[in-house]
């Protein structure tokens, strides 16, 4: 099939790339010359596992093009929207702009028959206006809703292998032709029996925003236990192993730490809330408010204990913080827990030193006067204080021995949890978890 994706950005590169993969002809359009640049070379313009390969896998096939012209769209029967929905400045709402002028530049483009299928995260409401304008241009195209659950790190493999498929279409009815036509995109797919459900518009949109605040809800869930274990000498981790054994409850999502980050989770919290202010049912959502507070004290913590781990203050404290990124395999830095971590220390005296095996780059432009550190050797020596912020592989397999060999005092705060305490003390170390004794 001809396939044009609106947006090249961390969910259209990979929705690109997949739907090439998926043997289709695929076209990514995007306002920014040089991102389009890149990606016609074959490079991924951030980092993600996989990507890089999948780009070099497919250059040859002649499948995957990539260009500014939104008139490359005249042609395909299905049109992906992939552009940003970030948070509005100063606002708790989605700033839907990039989503209003994509629309209406393609609505140009589109044939009938065509089926344009909304990817971005939207406010419930956003896909029957949408409709309106695409319906407007050429009333025999079909506007669905067909939301991404994609997790940075996996984006590929989830893309390429999903839990389920959520088509939101104008009548909720599975007999509307766009349902055909995107099965035929996602037949691969759907061939191993992926579930695939058909709803109306509102309900496509909210299957996003209410998965969304769950896994949001369920990491504040766990940290705010991880308060209750702080006061009482309990050990959070524990906790979390004996209720995820509980198969209603589960283990994933209960991970204790400094909280959750990135371009997802935090807006998507507070554009949910903000929709439903508008909608008349704030009530409803109130207790998001309280998952957004619970996962922001958890970095103002991770600051309280690094102060007490220097023996009560951060003046003139060498400070090794590993991670940059807000989740490790990700280079993304978006509201990363780690580095607002690290600028607050520095603020309140501390000689902070962050380093990161991918998020560098993106971290010098966000914090330009936090000194960052390619070589995690640099960034322990002689370190009054090391703390563990993003859980990357090589940090969560370093050997007490080595790492007290380089630094000043070994004192290591473990802020998501990964270390084992008996290991690291038994060499020497003052541990600290978050939530755990
Ligand atoms: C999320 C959703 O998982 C995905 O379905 C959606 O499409 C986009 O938002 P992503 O932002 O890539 O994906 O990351 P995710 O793996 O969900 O992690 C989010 C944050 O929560 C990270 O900062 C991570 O470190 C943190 N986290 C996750 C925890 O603190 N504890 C956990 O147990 C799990």
């Amino acid at each position: 099939m001809r396939i044009s994706i609106i947006g090249c950005g961390y969910l259209g590169a990979v929705h690109a790339a997949c739907m090439a993969r998926l043997g289709h002809d695929v076209v990514g359009i995007d306002v920014d010359a040089a991102k389009v640049a890149q990606l016609s070379d074959g490079q991924a313009p951030f980092y993600e596992p996989d990507l890089d390969d999948l780009l070099t896998e497919l250059e040859n096939t002649g499948r995957l093009r990539f260009t500014t012209d939104m008139a490359a769209a005249r042609g395909s029967e299905v049109h992906f929207i992939c552009v940003g929905t970030p948070q509005k400045r100063g606002e708790n709402g989605a700033d839907l702009r990039y989503v209003d002028a994509a629309v209406e530049a393609l609505a140009a483009y589109v044939s009938p028959g065509d089926v344009v299928a909304g990817k971005s995260t939207v406010p419930v409401g956003t896909a029957a206006r949408l409709a309106e304008v695409i319906t407007a241009a050429e009333p025999h195209a079909t506007l669905v809703w067909n939301p991404e659950f994609l997790r940075e790190g996996h984006a590929v493999a989830d893309t390429l292998g999903p839990d389920r498929f959520v088509y939101g279409v104008p009548d909720g009815s599975e007999e509307h032709p766009a349902v055909a036509v995107l099965d035929r995109v996602y037949e691969t797919p759907l061939a191993t029996g992926t579930p695939r459900l058909v709803l109306d518009y509102a309900t496509a949109e909210l299957v996003k925003a209410a998965a969304n605040s769950f896994l949001a809800t369920k990491i504040s869930f766990i940290n705010a236990m991880a308060e209750v274990c702080e006061a009482t000498g309990a050990d959070v981790s524990r906790l979390a192993d004996a209720l995820g054994l509980d198969d209603r409850i589960g283990r994933k999502f209960l991970n204790a730490g400094i909280g959750f980050g990135g371009g997802c989770l935090p807006k998507d919290i507070r554009a949910f809330m903000a929709r439903a202010g508008e909608l008349g049912a704030d009530q409803a959502l109130s207790f998001l408010r309280e998952v957004d507070a619970i996962n922001m004290r958890r970095r103002i913590r991770v600051v309280e204990l690094t102060r007490e781990l220097c023996g009560g203050t951060l003046m003139g404290q060498r400070i090794a913080v590993l991670g940059a990124a807000f989740k490790p395999e990700s280079d993304d830095v978006r509201d990363s827990p780690a580095l607002s971590a690290a600028a607050q220390l520095q603020l309140q005296g501390a000689i902070v030193t962050v380093t990161d095996p991918q998020a560098l780059a993106n971290a010098a432009k966000r914090f330009p006067e936090l000194p960052l550190e390619p070589d995690l050797e640099a960034t322990l020596h002689k370190a009054d204080a090391v703390l563990l912020l993003t859980e990357w592989k090589q940090y969560r397999d370093m050997d007490p021995h080595t790492v007290k060999a380089l630094v000043s005092a070994p004192r290591i705060l473990d802020g998501r949890n990964v270390l084992d305490p008996a290991k690291w003390r038994a060499a020497g170390w003052t541990y600290k978890g978050l939530g755990r004794p």
